[in-house]
């Protein structure tokens, strides 16, 4: 049988995902896609699992789309297929919280498929950009609208603009990493975060990243009202008894819902 394009691990109650592409350094064709994809959904849909972690090679997180493939392409060829539209957008369906453990390089849609994530934990060998100008195209999976948002609207325009890389410790400054570490601890560093979200009540994770994600999308109002109610409906879960109840008595909370 050959070598899955994405390998699976179960570690305790987080799901690992590893990007298996060395040699292309993890270019992701629409099968690397459509394979992560349906691991995710897999994983999103198993009780065991409270968290994923995503990473690549120690070289490569993903050196982006797979350019041999997208060569030949014609505009009828992406715009009838909707490229991008399909597998690509179905990661924005996964409800459990995705870590991307980024060593070496994210560029272009790598770059994306990290933003794409709910956190990134950085190597501190890690090279962030959006290169595709190179190539006489833009970027097509949030290059020009997450990376903004991450990093504020003048360095995004210069990585977008100029095709030059960012490392680690820019990344980090300019807001698009939560944390840098050696690259000898990436996977310890990102596992341990996953696990530590995987202990808490599912629905208040959930929710929480819901709101996250939502204060993206519309007014600071709506956004308010939008985490008042889902705050409001936090109350009717047993976690919530269970968490304020474990403070009280100065113990650890046994989450029901995991
Ligand atoms: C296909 C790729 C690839 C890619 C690397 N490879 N990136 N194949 N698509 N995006 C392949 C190379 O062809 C080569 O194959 C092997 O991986 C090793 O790469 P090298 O270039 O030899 O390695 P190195 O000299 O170390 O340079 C590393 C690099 C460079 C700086 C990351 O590979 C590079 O610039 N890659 C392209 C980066 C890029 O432009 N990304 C954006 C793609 S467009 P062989 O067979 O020769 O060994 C995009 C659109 C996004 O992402 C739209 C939304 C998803």
């Amino acid at each position: 049988m050959s070598e899955p394009l994405v390998k699976t691990e179960v570690r305790g109650r987080v799901g690992l995902l590893t990007l298996n592409r060395p040699k292309a350094l993890n270019a992701l064709s629409n099968e690397v896609i459509d394979e992560l994809a349906q691991a995710m959904r897999g994983f999103d849909a198993d009780e065991n699992i409270g968290a994923m972690v995503l990473t690549g090679s120690e070289k490569a997180f993903a050196a982006g789309a797979d350019i041999g493939a997208m060569q030949g392409w014609t505009f009828m060829d992406v715009y009838k297929k909707d490229y991008l539209g399909g597998n690509w957008e179905s990661l924005k369906r996964i409800r459990k919280p995705v870590i991307a453990a980024v060593s070496g390089y994210a560029l272009g849609g790598g770059c994306e498929l990290a933003m794409a994530c709910d956190i990134i934990i950085a190597a501190d060998n890690a090279r962030f950009g959006q290169p595709e100008i190179k190539l006489g195209v833009i970027p097509g999976f949030g290059g020009t609208q997450r990376l903004p948002r991450a990093v504020s609207k003048a360095k995004a325009m210069d990585l977008v603009l100029t095709a030059r890389m960012m490392d680690a410790e820019e990344a980090e400054r300019a807001g698009l990493v939560s944390r840098v570490v050696p690259a000898s601890r990436l996977m310890e560093e990102a596992l341990d975060a996953a696990a530590t979200i995987a202990s808490m009540s599912l629905p208040s994770v959930i929710m929480a990243k819901e709101c996250i994600n939502q204060s993206y999308e519309g007014s600071l109002s709506d956004g308010m009202m939008y985490e008042r109610r889902n705050f409001h409906a936090l109350f009717s879960t047993e976690d919530q008894k269970e968490g304020m109840a474990a403070f009280m008595d100065k113990r650890k909370p046994e989450f029901k819902h995991r």
